[in-house]
């Protein structure tokens, strides 16, 4: 028996890898630890979309390196990929390293030259539930100017519709409430079947009581028509995250992001036309080349689309990429101020969004519930739900209704009323 620590940086692919190992090492016989002083096996898994992450990653693998032993790690995702020889650096010649970021087995395979594994079950990992990640493209071929992941994760690989589809019909079999869907440009799948507006319409059919989303969209490979079809299905979740970068189409065409503002609110306009759904949004602030009037016209997008959540990114420069190449940097005191100024203006417009629902009756899935009655879920629409309930408590994974009394710009707050 030893105890194991992963820790895991950047997106949800991450995360479903991050999990899918840690189930495979709990069947195998070990345990969390909490600290590395206790564990017998650290796996790091790195992001490199930000310098900040990768730093983090780095740093963190320093550290392990000296408390459990160069030997006794795991250093995989897309920064391992990259940039081995640094990481080899820090932590000495006996560092385990993954390269490459698409191949769970070849992880396992790795893990298991430390520690023996137990069996790697296929469906879903246990410890995301009540939410079962699916893998639906693989790599990425988009070429955004400033992002490292089509180098860092390679060319689209797409996984076969049968699959995916009987991955999905096993994860509700066996419990889970939510299926998440997941490709860096989910809109370019392909299938026998077709893209992903009908194998999303294939999983709707599927019996039983669960919700489904997906991540991410690109708005150059998707129609207003496909939104539409897509916000018919009856197992939907009330929200589409779509990343629009820049509001200025200067700046959209230097990032090859290929379309305008205006196409981008061609397909938002479902979605805002319609009070049950909510947007959500990425933006970088401080692109190359980004000038104040550049910068005034991501302001009027965010306010115009009234995002009811965006995450805002500071531009980092990732070596290798096209837009490292270009000349025109903004100097990173206008960047921190850009920042500064459009966050206020996305918390405003969180706590507006959330402030319309108190009163309301919203469906929720249950995350965590306490004894005592504290119990935190997500709405249909991607809320958090902190609320309150009587016993006996509600099961993680469950679907309740919760009265909402009041909102911060984090969330809502209530009383489940069954
Ligand atoms: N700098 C800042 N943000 C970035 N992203 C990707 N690459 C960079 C970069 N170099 C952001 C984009 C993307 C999200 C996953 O990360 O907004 O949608
Ligand atoms: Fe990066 Fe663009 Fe691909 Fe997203 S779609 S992973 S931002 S290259």
């Amino acid at each position: 028996m030893s105890g194991f620590l992963i820790k895991t940086f950047g997106c949800q692919f991450n995360q479903l890898y991050s999990a899918t190992i840690a189930d495979a090492l709990t069947r195998g016989g070990h345990r969390p630890s909490e600290s590395l002083g206790e564990a017998s096996l650290v796996i790091i898994n790195t992001c490199a979309v930000r310098e900040k992450a990768e730093e983090k990653a780095f740093s963190f693998l320093g550290e392990a390196a000296k408390l459990v032993g160069a030997s006794h790690i795991v250093f995989m995702g897309c920064t391992a990929t990259l940039d081995k020889e640094r990481a080899v650096r820090i932590a000495g010649r006996g560092l385990n390293v993954v390269e490459g970021t698409a191949d769970v087995e070849h992880v396992l395979a790795v893990v298991g030259t430390v520690v023996p594994l137990g069996e790697l079950d296929c469906t879903a990992p246990h410890s995301l539930f009540p939410t079962a990640d699916i893998e639906l493209v693989r790599g990425c071929e988009s070429y955004c100017t400033y992002c490292i992941v089509p180098r860092a994760r390679g060319p689209e690989v797409v996984v076969d519709v049968g699959e995916v589809l009987h991955r999905a019909e096993r994860a509700v079999g066996s419990g889970f409430s939510e299926l998440l869907f997941l490709g860096q440009n989910i809109n370019r799948y392909r299938s026998s079947l077709g893209g992903l507006v009908e194998v999303m319409c294939s999983v709707d059919e599927l019996d039983g009581n669960f919700w489904f989303w997906f991540l991410s969209s690109h708005p150059a490979n998707f129609t207003p028509d496909e939104v539409k079809r897509l916000m018919e299905l009856r197992h939907i979740e009330h929200r589409l995250h779509l990343p629009l970068q820049s509001g200025s189409d200067r700046i959209l065409e230097r990032m090859n992001r290929r379309h305008t503002v205006a196409d981008y609110g061609r397909l938002a306009e479902p979605i805002r036309e319609n009070a049950d759904w909510t947007l959500t949004t990425d933006i970088i602030v401080g692109f190359p080349g980004e000038t104040d009037d550049d910068f005034a016209h991501t302001v009027d997008a965010v306010r115009g689309f009234r995002f009811d959540g965006v995450f805002l990114a500071k531009y980092s420069d990732r070596p290798g990429t096209p837009s490292s190449r270009m000349q025109d940097k903004v100097p990173p005191a206008i960047i921190d101020e850009r920042h500064s100024f459009l966050l206020n203006i996305v918390q405003d417009l969180s706590e507006q969004s959330n402030q319309v629902l108190a009163g309301r009756f919203l469906d929720v899935l249950v995350l965590s519930a306490h004894a005592g009655g504290n119990a935190f879920g997500r709405s249909i629409d991607g809320r958090n739900v902190w609320f309150l309930c009587s016993e006996p408590v509600p099961g993680i994974g469950t679907f309740v209704s919760v009265a909402i009394d009041h909102s911060s710009r984090e969330g809502l707050y209530g009383t489940r009323v069954f």
